[in-house]
């Protein structure tokens, strides 16, 4: 059993290690896009799933990081959407919920989450209002937000 989980890895940007083998890798798609602005989207996850009903056990991993789409309105053809995905702009809350739920229940009791944000069309005050619990600390004021939870605090 690996010890983190990735639950939306996309093109596994932020990874200093991209195949650091304690990790899995999840994605809902397996993708591959040499755009026309040179932006490569290469989304090939070892695991294809939604996050919204993860194929994992209770109590799994002891670090899960969860960086889901932040944008709600965008072109399907646009290379943004393309490379980070894009909420349901009807649904967004409730699957940002059931994702958050996922996160924790696939985490081992104390396991750590961290949840990445960028607030430029959903400020965080809303996204924090679908989850069921409050974060510990991050950032409070950056465009992108890091935000660490603890499973049980
Ligand atoms: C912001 S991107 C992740 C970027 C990634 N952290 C990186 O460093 O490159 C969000 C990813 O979530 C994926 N995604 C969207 N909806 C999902 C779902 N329901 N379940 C799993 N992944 C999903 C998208 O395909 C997209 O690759």
């Amino acid at each position: 059993m690996k010890y983190i989980l990735d639950a939306a890895c996309g093109s596994r940007m932020f990874w200093f290690d991209k195949a650091n083998p304690n990790v899995t890798f999840m994605d809902n798609r397996q993708y591959y896009e040499k755009l026309p602005t040179g932006h490569i989207v290469d989304v090939n996850p070892d695991v294809v799933a939604d996050f919204t009903e993860m194929p994992f056990s209770d109590n799994s991993f002891y670090m899960v990081v969860w960086d889901p789409p932040h944008l709600i309105h965008a072109g399907k053809t646009s290379w943004l959407a393309k490379k980070y995905g894009k909420l349901d702009q009807d649904n967004w809350q409730t699957d940002l919920s059931k994702g958050f739920s996922e996160c924790l229940r696939v985490l081992k009791p104390h396991g750590t989450l961290i949840f990445k944000w960028n607030t430029c069309q959903i400020p965080m005050n809303q996204v924090l209002e679908c989850f069921s619990q409050a974060p510990l600390f991050g950032d409070k004021r950056s465009k992108t937000r890091w935000l660490v939870f603890m499973k049980g605090e």
